[in-house]
């Protein structure tokens, strides 16, 4: 019975990039997808950024522009690692769409029309500089337990301990530097300890297969703690959805989230012509599967169940979490360049069927979490995918192109070829679990066998040998088989690989009812064409040192897993990922070292030494010093922005560098010809650069 299945994947951020962490559940979901599309389901893969929040408007107005362009340049970001990654979204989508304001707007009003939504007054830090309520990453402070300053508002990361901001000594704001004062504020809240929605979690958790074992225990937990009502409003200034009766009220990210699976779907919906309450409304005939990290179950086994129970929509069929991703056994790392993104992996020519060859097997239906070993990754790897899969067709293919025009023999089926073809059922079983791990280990097995056969039968002696022209090509034929009953059981895993099978095979796309029956006698395939390379171990350190990063060690643990936390300390978001951390007051972050440069781009750059002749005020600048420069062969004006840090009394007659070969620029004060070189920081002090005494006016820099 073909099934009908509506996937998610949790939605990315759109102030981050996608890195290996999130990777491993857009694998994991891709593959199951593309398996279910390969026993002939209708399947609907469906994603979207997650495009509201504090952090992304502060990031949006950091970078000088709108909120709405920030998502733009993300989201194409996001896509092109996505499609990198060969995960088949059938709609990538955003939250800041229509559908799923609508569908927000719509839901919202159903719970507060069942009197599921509550008004109350809650005081909150407030940053009295930049007139907005701070979110708990926005605040830091001194540690209440230890000391150690500049912890987050929600916990240590120096002794581990979590308490609320408030608790906080010598709180600050991470956005203006201003010490937050509380204020009160009016939130709505959605009861989730109203009787009604108590008594429908505790059957819709725990009983039938909405989620693991594990994670039904752990919500017991959270139960026996007591559910709280969830506020799910935030104070403008916030970038998302106005709440409708609520004038200066916006809907909270983790709202409109979720209910941004079924605005993608929605969206897709409308472009396919289906009916979208056919899937969306209770009793639909649809699986709604949602794939997610162990870090956001509360929302996702919690609040969206509720939250579409209230409303009059479907609830999930399936939750499904996984663990978090170590590399190398331990937190993924930008200092040690262990913290890599997508785009860099792509970038430097990496295969993506390796990593997701990787991941499969090592993933499971669990929340365990998953270690990327990168020895393991290059070991497997060249091991299984090109020591014993490519390598049978290498071996086979090429006598049937050169010894027997490209056609293959009939004749009774090997026993190594029997096996494999009756290992389907088991190994679809394994995929459709989702134990990926188990079921790469039977294809391998399998492989093992098959080379063990072509090792026995030996078709490089046989070609010796005129006499064995019929059991050569019986030989090969049945390798070529084997070959594809391999890919096509790989193919949820390594879809490019087995669509470059397909074509040299000249077959139709694999499915998995193709298992079924051997290609026919006489059929002509192609000459071996190249399927995949070895990873050379140079390639990984290649993609370590492009993912280095200078960073304060702590950035590390916050950007990777997304709190587990949730009620109302919950962290709204995770600090923007790409973005250094806001200055804080009185330190200094070195920030990332920059792309690396050859020599030849540095030798462009003229950089001379220059004695300051003359340094005056300028009429009407609040920020310039008009500096008169001595460069050996010449003089020049040079306007520099060092009057907040240089009395130009005290600069007359020292040595400077400066970049002699810089465009002139027109200013409102006269022609700049040049750049004076200063060291400084975010909101740090700017500290000019000194040339040791001997050195004379325009000797180059190098
Ligand atoms: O934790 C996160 O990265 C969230 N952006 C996930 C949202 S999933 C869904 F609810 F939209
Ligand atoms: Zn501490």
């Amino acid at each position: 019975m073909p099934r009908r299945l509506l996937v998610t994947s949790a939605l990315p951020y759109a102030n981050g990039s996608i890195h290996f962490g999130h990777l491993v559940e857009y694998i994991q979901t891709d593959i199951w997808v593309r398996f279910q599309k390969m026993r002939g389901h209708e399947v609907h893969y469906v994603c979207a950024d997650d495009t509201h929040g504090t952090a992304i408007m502060l990031r949006a107005e950091k970078e000088g522009i709108t909120a709405e362009a920030l998502i733009d340049r993300v989201w194409a970001e996001h896509k092109r690692d996505f499609d990198g990654f060969l995960v088949a979204f059938d709609n990538y989508y955003s939250t800041h769409a229509d559908e799923t304001r609508t569908l927000s707007e719509d839901i919202y009003r159903k719970l507060r029309d069942r009197g599921l939504i509550d008004v109350r007054s809650v005081e909150q830090f407030y940053d009295p500089v930049k007139s907005m309520f701070l979110p708990d990453r926005f605040i830091k402070g001194e540690c209440p337990k230890c000391g150690a300053k500049d912890q987050y508002g929600d916990s240590c990361e120096v002794c581990g301990s979590t308490y609320s901001p408030t608790d906080l000594k010598n709180p600050y704001s991470v956005v203006s530097g201003a010490t937050p004062v509380r204020k009160a504020s009016d939130h709505y809240f959605f009861r989730l300890s109203h009787e009604d929605c108590q008594r429908f979690l505790k059957n819709w958790t725990q009983t039938g297969e909405h989620l693991q074992e594990e994670a039904r225990n752990k919500i017991r937990e959270w139960f026996d703690q007591g559910l709280n009502d969830w506020d799910i409003s935030r104070d403008a200034p916030y970038f998302g959805f106005e709440i409708p009766d609520a004038p200066g009220k916006y809907f909270y990210v983790w709202l409109d989230a979720p209910i941004g699976y079924l605005g993608s779907f929605r969206n897709l919906a409308n472009m396919r012509g289906l009916d979208f309450d056919a899937f969306a409304k209770p009793g639909s005939d649809t699986e709604m599967v949602h794939f997610i990290g162990k870090d956001i179950l509360y929302f996702h086994a919690l609040f969206w169940p509720a939250m579409l129970e209230f409303a009059g929509f479907r609830t999930p069929t399936q939750v499904f979490a996984h663990g978090f991703l170590t590399v190398n056994g331990e937190k993924m790392s930008k200092t040690r360049g262990t913290f890599i993104t997508a785009g860099s992996y792509l970038t430097l020519g990496l295969d993506p069927e390796w990593l997701r060859y990787y991941y499969a097997a090592k993933l499971g239906p669990t929340m365990e979490d998953i270690d990327l070993n990168l020895d393991d990754f290059m070991a497997r790897v060249n091991s299984d995918l090109v020591g014993k899969y490519v390598n049978i067709a290498s071996r086979a293919a090429g006598f049937i192109a050169k010894r027997f025009e490209g056609k293959l023999a009939a004749g009774e089926e090997s026993a190594a070829v029997r096996a494999l073809r009756s290992r389907a059922e088991t190994i679809a079983g394994h995929y459709d679990q989702r134990e990926y791990a188990k079921a790469l280990r039977e294809i391998m097995a399998a492989a093992d066998e098959v080379n063990q056969f072509v090792d026995q039968e030996k078709p490089w002696d046989l070609a010796k040998q005129p006499e064995n022209a019929a059991r050569l090509h019986w030989v090969c034929s049945q390798a070529v088989e084997a070959f594809r009953l391999l890919t096509l059981y790989l193919k949820p895993v390594l879809p490019a690989v087995a669509a470059r099978v397909e074509t040299f095979l000249g077959i139709a796309p694999l499915a998995w009812e193709h298992a079924a029956a051997a290609l026919p006698e006489g059929h002509r395939i192609d000459a071996y064409r190249h399927l995949m390379t070895r990873i050379d171990p140079k390639q990984i350190e290649a993609l370590l040192e492009a993912n280095k990063e200078s960073l304060r060690p702590t950035a590390d643990a916050h950007s990777q897993q997304r709190h587990a936390q949730h009620q109302e300390t919950v962290v709204t978001q995770e600090a923007p990922a790409a973005t250094p951390a806001p200055a804080e007051p009185g330190k200094f972050v070195p920030a990332p070292i920059a792309p690396t440069i050859t020599i030849d781009d540095f030798m462009k750059i003229d950089l001379r030494v220059a004695r300051v002749v003359k340094a005056e005020h300028v009429e009407g600048a609040e920020k310039l010093i008009k500096l008169t420069l001595d460069i050996g062969s010449e003089t020049r004006q040079v306007f520099a922005g060092i009057k907040a840090h240089y009395d130009p009394t005290k600069i007359e007659g020292r040595l400077v560098l400066m970049v002699a070969n810089l465009q002139p620029r027109k200013m409102r004060f006269g022609e700049s010809q040049g750049m004076i070189l200063a060291a400084s920081g975010e909101d740090t002090g700017v500290y000019l650069l000194d040339v040791d005494s001997g050195a004379e006016p325009g000797m180059r820099a190098k």
